[in-house]
Order: C-alpha cells, then structure tokens, then sequence
C-alpha cells in the first residue's frame, strides 16, 4: 500500500474491541468498515455509534471481505491462533490483543504464518504509551538512572476476576488466570522499559484461594458471573526474574486476593544513580510517578505533571503506519512472542516448584 492512502480495517471483538473502535475512530489514515461479534446487540450498537456499514457474527464472515486490510483480533485467548492465521490467509495485516497467544507453540505460529505472508502482526501492549512510562522509558535511555540492578513489576485486584466462569477462569481458553492477563502488561512494561536485558532464569509459584471458593468476582465490570462452573486457573502469581547481567525483577499479580490494593499497578526501578516508581489506581493516568535522586547528599523526589493519554490510540498509530507506509511496528508479535515464553517459563517454574533456566 501507498503513502497517502487509508487503510479499511475490521475490529473482530466487541468487548475490548471497543478500544479499538475508540483507537481507529482517532486516526485519520484508518476506516472502520466491519465489526464482527458474536452479541448481536452489543455490536449492533457499537456499529451504530462508530458508524460501521457492515456488521458479521462470526469473524471468518469479516475475513471474507476483500476490501479490508487490516484487522483487530480482540476474542478470547484460544481464538488468537486461529483467528490471527486466517486473516493473514486472506491477506489482512493484524494487529492482536494481549497476551499474543496463550503459549510459546501458539505464537510461534501466529509470528511464521505472518513473516510467510508478508504482514504486518502487532500486539495492543498499550500502557508503553502512557506518559509515566515514556518518561522513565526516556530516563533510562539517558543514563539518569544509571544501571538498573532491581525491578517490581505488579498488578493487583482484591476482588477483580472478570467474569467467575467465563473464558477467563477457563485454562484451556485462557492459557492461565492474571499472570497471563494482567501481568503480560506489566512485565511488557517493566522489561520495555528496562531496554530489554535478557533473562537467565525464573522462580515462582501460583496460588488459587479465592477464585474456586467462587468469590472475588471483579465488582461493577460488564463480566457476569456463570455459577457452577470450575474455576481453573490461579488468582495469584508471583515470580523472580534473574538477568544474565546480575538485574532481578519481581512481579506480582492477581485477580483476587485480601490485599488493600483495590486495582493497581506499577513499575518500580532501582538504579545505581536513581529510581523511579510508577504507582497506578483504579488505571489513574495523572499523579502516577514519582522519580527519586539526590541533590549534594539530599535524597529528591520529583513528580512530574503528567498528561493523560488515550489508551488503544497510540498503537494504532503505529499499526497504520506499518501498514501503509512498512515503518517497523512496535509493540510487535515478535515482542508479544518474547513476552509470552516467559510467562510460560513462570507457570512451568510453579508447576515443578524450582527455579528454572531461561532458553
Ligand atoms: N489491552 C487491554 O487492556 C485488554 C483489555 C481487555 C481485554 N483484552 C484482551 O482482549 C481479548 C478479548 O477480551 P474481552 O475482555 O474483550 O473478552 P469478551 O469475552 O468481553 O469479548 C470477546 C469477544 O470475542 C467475540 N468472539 C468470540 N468468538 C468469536 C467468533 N467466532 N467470531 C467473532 N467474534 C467472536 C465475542 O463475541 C466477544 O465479543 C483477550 O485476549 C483479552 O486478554 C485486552
């Protein structure tokens, strides 16, 4: 495609790809022209509010459309494989929802069968856009932090399952509960901005207290809760990350747990000249950062005024310019792939309960 031109796109989804209708509606290179969903209803009316001419139950009927190029996937996790190799079978570029798959073999495909075709696959890691991270993200990039020894990485819910017996507290749908869910973003964040070190090896442990007991469900979310289903996966994970440059990471994350967290999450650095910690709630996006120093001896803390961004937008920005103009994406599905083989790495870690090498 040419510089100049609009890509047409088609949103697969109509839970979280209300984010990128929201996203898509923003960039003026893009056109929503399909939303495809299984609630007729719901995506009915967002098709009506967003102004999309042709709505599909199921998303091979979307794929089959030849005037879209480009695709969101925002279904649940099992469905990103499959859904992911058909659009780039039928010659869609696409940009997916985290976690990129829900394991390694998945995402390996999903990262082939698009390299094969010649598309464009990105993933929506949209916290790297938000303004607490792109600063710190800028302060380690300048040395203003010096070298990062230790890192914590958290998501944590008291009462936030979304949806007790839904596809999220299904292992074989999901690939696992907010390890898989919520950590993927905050672990993305942290290694991004830490400049990618590489891991040597991983130590954590999994727990399911509060989820099979049937409660914890996430309060006030558009999840309803299916009683009498088995709940399948963890409601807390907690894991140590080696580097091969001595650096270490915690990360912490949970759906529920007696914690007086109510729904927050942070990166925090220490560095041999400075720290920083991003110290997010109930997804705040203003008054989140806090950068530590010294001026002569005196330990400084200083909290920039932030800006609040808007969430899906500025990955979309990226995936139409990778689209139309073959500007590398970023977060891309190499990224995602990168992510997702570490989060495999911690469930194994739990599963055999050790320590275990990375790659
Ligand atoms: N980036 C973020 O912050 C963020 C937030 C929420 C969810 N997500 C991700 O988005 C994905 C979807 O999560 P969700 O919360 O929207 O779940 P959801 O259950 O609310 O929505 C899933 C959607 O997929 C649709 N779907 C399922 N099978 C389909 C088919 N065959 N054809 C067409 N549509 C089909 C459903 O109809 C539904 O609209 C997950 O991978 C989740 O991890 C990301």
């Amino acid at each position: 495609m040419e510089s100049g031109q609009r890509v047409r796109v088609g949103v697969i989804g109509c839970g979280a790809g209300l984010f990128h209708l929201e996203g898509y509606a923003e960039e003026p290179r893009a056109e929503i022209v399909a939303l495809a969903g299984l609630e007729t209803d719901r995506c009915r009316e967002l098709a009506e509010r967003f102004g999309i001419p042709n709505v599909y139950r199921d998303y091979t009927e979307l794929l089959a459309n030849p005037a879209i190029a480009a695709v969101s996937i925002a279904v649940p996790n099992h469905l990103h494989l499959p859904v992911a190799v058909a659009a780039v079978a039928a010659g869609k570029h696409v940009l997916v929802e985290k976690p990129l798959a829900r394991n390694a073999a998945e995402g390996e495909q999903m990262v082939a069968a698009a390299e094969a075709a010649g598309k464009v696959l990105a993933i929506a890691f949209q916290r790297r856009g938000r303004h607490d991270v792109r600063i710190v993200k800028g302060e380690v990039e300048r040395g203003a932090l010096g070298r990062i020894y230790h890192a914590k990485a958290y998501w944590m819910r008291r009462s936030g399952i979304p949806g007790l017996g839904s596809w999220f507290t299904n292992k074989e749908q999901a690939g696992g509960g907010p390890l898989i869910d919520l950590g993927v973003h905050v672990l993305d964040m942290a290694l991004w901005m830490m400049g990618n070190p590489k891991v040597q090896s991983v130590s954590a442990a999994t727990y399911a207290e509060l989820g099979p007991r049937g409660t914890g469900q996430w309060q006030g979310s558009r999840f309803t809760i299916a009683p009498g289903v088995a709940y399948e996966v963890e409601d807390f994970a907690t894991a140590l990350l080696r580097f091969e440059d001595g650096a270490t990471l915690q990360l912490d994350a949970s759906w529920a747990a007696y914690t007086g967290h109510t729904d927050e999450f942070g990166v925090s650095l220490l560095g041999s000249k400075g720290g920083a910690a991003i110290d997010v709630k109930d997804y705040a996006q203003t008054g989140t950062l806090r950068l530590f120093g010294e001026i002569d001896g005196t330990p400084t803390v200083t909290e920039p005024r932030l800006v609040p961004r808007t969430g899906h937008a500025d990955i979309i920005h990226g995936f139409v310019d990778a689209v139309l103009d073959g500007v590398p994406v970023s977060p891309s599905g190499v990224e995602g792939l990168e992510r997702v083989r570490l989060i495999e790495a911690i469930y194994r870690s739990a599963e055999e309960g050790r320590e275990i090498a990375f790659r």
